[in-house]
This record gives C-alpha cells, structure tokens and sequence, in this order.
C-alpha cells in the first residue's frame, strides 16, 4: 500500500534534456533521458501529490496521474517552470539545462555548400532557472536543484554543494556522483542529496524509482506552510 503522505502538495517536477536549435533540422543536446525526474514525479503522484511535470525531450513514457507540459529548448523550460512554479509548494529541478545555445537560429538549414570545411557556431549563456527560481520564490517554497559532480572527495563535494546552494537559492541538491552513477538513460542510479548547510541527509542507491521514493522521503518533511 501507497502511504498518501503527499496529499494536498503541489509538486513541480522539470526532466528530460533541452535541445537548443542550430537552424530547422539541428540541435545542440544531452543524454538526459528524464527517468529519473519522471520516477519522481510519478512517485510523488502515486503519494497524493497535484503533480505539474515539465518535459525537456523525454524519451520515456509519462503516467496519465499528472499534468504534462512538453518544452524543447531551455528558454521554453525557463518560460514554463516560472509560469508553473507560482502555484507550486516543492519544486524539484532534474532537468538537464543546456548552459548556452547558439547565438543566433537559422532560418535555412544550413548547407554545407555554402560553409566549406570550416563552419564556427557562436554560443550564449542561457539564464540559470533554477537561480531565478531562488530569487522569486515564497518563503514557504521548497526548492531542489540536482547536479552531476566528479570531485572524489566528501569533504571537498560538500564545499561545492554548499557554494552551489547557496549561488542558486535552493534548499537541497541531489548530486548524481560519476564514478558512483551508472548513468544517464539507465534504470538504476546512485546518489547523494546535501541540504543548505552541506550536511549529506540521503545517500542512496537502486531503480530511480526507489531513489524517487527516498528522495520524497526527505522532502515530506519540509514544511510547506
Ligand atoms: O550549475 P549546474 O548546471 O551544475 O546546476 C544544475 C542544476 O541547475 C540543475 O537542477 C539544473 O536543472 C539547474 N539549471 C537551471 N538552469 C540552467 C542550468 C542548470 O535551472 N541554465
């Protein structure tokens, strides 16, 4: 039996991976599959929860328990996740943001014909959601950001978590560890979450369904009110 432990939240789950256009038929992209946002987000439905998942090119199916908004790029993330993070009381950034996209679209596809051997793309930053959504949140707000770190060390992991906190104004990162991960695209993952003062309160490792799961664990006890 499911607890209903979730009942009456309004969960804001982003995942997937954003794709930013080169001209009509290419993209700049990552391998973030969305399964472990999507796990959370059906595992916070099946607790209860009024879930709103925002899709970044997701390449596995979405359960018909939650709202669905699909995006591509991260300008559309951005635009989505800040419309729908107003009416949200958690929000649990585990999309894969591209940091910069090409400096202009073209309108044609771009053929190599015209370019030669050599063809430059000139990229810009693209604006940091989550660290928005830290600027404008309410006090009552939970916020999570995820990130994937290769620092070996505990102590110097948690140094970065807490700057990175601290940078965005979120309340707790789950860290996928590579070398600890098995990766993006598969079924099982491993990770740690650090609250706002570094302190690791999870680690864990299973399906991304059981991480889910015991990522909500920790967040039923954020109050929300
Ligand atoms: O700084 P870093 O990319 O490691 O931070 C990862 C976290 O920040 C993830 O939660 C990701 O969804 C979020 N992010 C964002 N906007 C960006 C880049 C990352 O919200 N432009």
């Amino acid at each position: 039996v499911v607890q209903k432990d979730y009942t009456g939240r309004r969960v804001l789950v982003t995942a997937g991976g954003t794709r930013e256009p080169i001209d009509p038929v290419r993209f700049i992209g990552n391998r973030s599959s969305g399964k472990q946002g999507v796990a959370i987000a059906a595992a916070a439905a099946a607790r209860g929860a009024h879930v709103t998942l925002i899709g970044a090119n997701l390449e596995v199916p979405v359960a018909a328990s939650m709202e669905v908004l699909r995006v591509g790029s991260a300008q559309e993330l951005a635009e989505a996740t800040l419309r729908a993070a107003k009416d949200a009381d958690l929000v649990i950034m585990a999309a894969a943001v591209a940091d910069y996209r090409p400096a202009t679209v073209v309108e044609e596809k771009i053929a190599k014909e015209s370019q030669g051997d050599r063809l430059t793309l000139e990229l810009v930053r693209n604006p940091d959601i989550l660290a928005t959504l830290g600027e404008r949140r309410a006090d009552s707000q939970v916020i999570v950001g995820f990130a994937a770190e290769t620092e070996p060390d505990d102590e110097r992991l948690r140094e970065r978590a807490r700057a990175k906190l601290a940078r965005k104004g979120c309340d707790f990162l789950v860290v996928n560890r590579v070398g600890w991960s098995e990766g993006f695209g598969t079924d099982d993952n491993t990770v740690a979450m650090l609250d706002k003062g570094g302190d690791i309160v999870l680690e864990t490792s299973g399906t991304k369904s059981s991480v889910a799961d015991r990522i909500l664990d920790i967040l039923q006890f954020q109050n929300s009110t």
